[in-house]
């Protein structure tokens, strides 16, 4: 054979080229803490040669300290991070790790828990192009493994190879391998899940991870690192989609500059482009594309850039800039999939702060249609979520938002929720549609209004919003104030909570949901009374901070006075009026507030009254010369 120079040359051209070219390839692993992830991972980072020499000889001596047998490398203790950690049993925080062969660069998103995973695979945080199951032989198809496929399933994961890992524990058996792979085939239809690859394998002993094993002869399928390193990738995927610019920040330095700064999440915008802003609906063109290396001719998806347009509109952070031919819609209520990964389940009627994209708003679930059983994929009813709980819920926002139905677009139809009071992200979901009563429904307007309907009466409307343990005193307390407010000729109503359940709520218990909801209602309902231009008093245990807070927001700057009439829990039991403590105290009554149910005290009420050192007489006294203090009566 002549080598010539020329094919020298083109040889190194062509070597260049398959480099330029080389892919790179993003996947998730999932399955329960020992499935043997993290070992994976380690060997797969290992035989790409990017270890270095002080590293290995450490895992060396932490696996034999570990009582890994034989001369196994764990590779485990390489993901897991520093052997204190280890020792206490806790895992590292998400991480995204890289390594590359001759064909693929790869990225791994190695998350310990599934809930972080759950929550980036949900909002788009996480765009993988496969996603690797791993499935102990042992144990074969878990609760977990299902659920993990549902939501494969939900964001629309295109390849998912099930990797039927310590198959060395299980002898090598192909029946074994072959009865899992029916199992979860079965599954995998019900869910139309396509692309499914099964691979039998020990990331520990390295069987079928980078070369074929000896030990499983019958099995002539691709190795894992063969699959990753040829399963297709569709790299113009989101430059196909249409223009979504969310607005991160309205960038305003100078009179004569006003950009709008973000991550195009899909498609190409160019200078001239036309464009519409959602929610508002505005419309203007994009003059220029500026960042800080100069403007440019077009942005695509993944870039960050600040737009600048043509005309003067008004746009703030959340909004979302999307191209004029195709722009996002707007709701501000939504068929959803919601999945729970909070020990304190989802509650309809709270509410929540919602992250959708850039924009933040507050939503309630205001129906679980129902709960997917991730097992049997049964529907069933239920009236809250549970955590890793899935269901379809309704969804109902305190404003409209721009958005995508999920299965168009991750980044505008991803969310998760947040709880208002820890701060916790409690749920991660995606939006379906919007609900048709979300548009046909439009607010009346009236010519009689709240200020006109309270001149009238002569009053300042408001609410006295008594909270605190049952037999603490808010009934009394509140009768005495109405009987006080009646006589000076107020205008009053009281909603005290034994009343309304024989009424309005009498469909509710005290499970934490149904006084959720019970609260929600009366919060309406004294909204509509403030609203007739009322002062009402209402006399409820009202238990959660949540729920309070809600009402508060319903209202008025002003309108809105939380008194915490403030027993403590031995002082209520022992004057005990109705017997419920002594029957809790029996076990004949479940959920009692104090007793195995939790009460939440307010920590900044305008008003707390000490029960333990005044009379009701007192107590309804200071109420009174509160609503003076606060010229709501004079
Ligand atoms: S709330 O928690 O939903 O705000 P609400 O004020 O309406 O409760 O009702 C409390 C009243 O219901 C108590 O004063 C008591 O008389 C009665 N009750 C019956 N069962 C319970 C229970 N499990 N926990 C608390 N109160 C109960």
């Amino acid at each position: 054979m002549a080598h010539s120079s020329d094919m020298i040359a083109g040889d190194i051209e062509a070597y260049l080229k398959s480099h330029e070219h080389k892919g790179l390839l993003r996947f998730i692993t999932c399955g329960s803490v020992d499935d043997g992830k993290s070992t994976l991972i380690g060997r797969l980072l290992f035989e790409s040669k990017l270890l270095f020499e002080d590293q290995l000889a450490a895992i060396e001596a932490d696996s034999k300290k570990f009582g890994t047998q034989g001369a196994d490398i764990d590779f485990a203790l390489l993901v897991d991070g520093l052997a204190a950690e280890r020792e206490q049993g806790i895992t590292i925080d998400v991480a995204y790790r890289f390594f590359s062969t001759d064909k693929r660069k790869f990225i791994v998103a190695d998350t310990p828990g599934h809930e972080q995973y759950t929550r980036n695979m949900v909002t788009g945080a996480s765009t993988a192009d496969a996603a690797i199951l791993m499935v102990d032989a042992r144990h074969g198809i878990l609760t977990q493994t299902r659920r993990h496929s549902f939501l494969m399933s939900l964001i629309g994961m295109r390849h998912v190879v099930v990797a039927i890992n310590k198959m060395d524990l299980v002898d090598y058996s192909q029946a074994r391998f072959n009865e899992i792979a029916e199992e979860y085939r079965e599954f995998a239809k019900q869910l139309g899940l396509e692309n499914i690859t099964f691979i039998p394998m020990s990331a520990l002993k390295g069987d079928n991870v980078i070369e074929h094993s000896a030990k499983m002869p019958w099995y002539h399928g691709t190795t894992l690192m063969g699959y990753l390193e040829t399963v297709e990738v569709d790299d113009e995927r989101l430059q196909r989609e249409p223009m979504r610019m969310p607005v991160q920040w309205v960038n305003r330095p100078n009179l004569d500059f006003r950009g709008f700064t973000g991550m195009v999440t899909s498609g190409v915008v160019k200078p001239g482009d036309a464009i519409r802003v959602q929610p508002s609906g505005k419309s203007s063109t994009v003059s220029r594309i500026y960042t800080f290396d100069g403007d440019l001719d077009q942005a695509v998806a993944g870039q960050s850039v600040t737009l600048l347009l043509a005309d003067e509109i008004d746009i703030s952070r959340g909004d979302v800039i999307s191209g004029v031919d195709k722009p996002a819609q707007t709701a501000d209520q939504f068929e959803t999939t919601l999945v729970w990964m909070h020990e304190q389940p989802l509650l309809p009627g709270r509410p929540y702060l919602m992250k959708l994209g850039t924009q933040v708003v507050s939503a309630t679930v205001t129906d679980i249609k129902y709960v997917i059983n991730v097992n049997t994929l049964e529907h069933t009813a239920g009236k809250q979520l549970d955590l890793n709980g899935i269901g379809i819920c309704s969804l109902s926002l305190d404003r409209a938002v721009a958005f995508d139905p999920y299965k168009e677009s991750q980044d505008t139809g991803g969310f998760i929720l947040i709880d208002r009071m820890t701060n916790n992200t409690v749920g991660a979901g995606m939006l379906h549609f919007a609900l048709r009563r979300s548009q046909n429904i439009h607010m009346q307007h009236v010519d009689i209004d709240k200020d006109a309907r309270a001149r009238a009466k002569g009053q300042k409307p408001a609410v006295l919003w008594l909270t605190g343990l049952s037999g603490a005193g808010k009934s009394t307390i509140a009768n005495l104030v109405e009987k006080k407010l009646h006589s000076a000729g107020q205008h009053t109503y009281l909603l005290d909570g034994d009343n309304v359940r024989h009424g309005l709520n009498r469909d509710l218990g005290f499970t934490d949901a149904d006084r959720v909801e019970n609260i929600r209602r009366v919060a309406e309902v004294t909204k509509l009374m403030v609203d007739a231009g009322l002062i009402v008093l209402t006399a409820f245990i009202s238990p959660f901070r949540s729920e309070r807070q809600l009402a508060r927001d319903l209202l008025g700057d002003d309108e809105f006075i939380e008194v915490f009439v403030d027993t403590p829990l031995d002082v209520a039991e022992e004057r005990d009026p109705k017997g419920l403590y002594r029957k809790a105290r029996r076990g004949e009554l479940k959920n009692f507030t104090g007793i195995d149910s939790a009460y939440e005290a307010p920590e900044n009420p305008e008003l707390r009254l000490d029960t333990t050192r005044m009379s009701s007489e007192e107590a309804a006294d200071a109420i009174v010369d509160l609503l003076r203090h606060r010229q709501l009566i004079v």
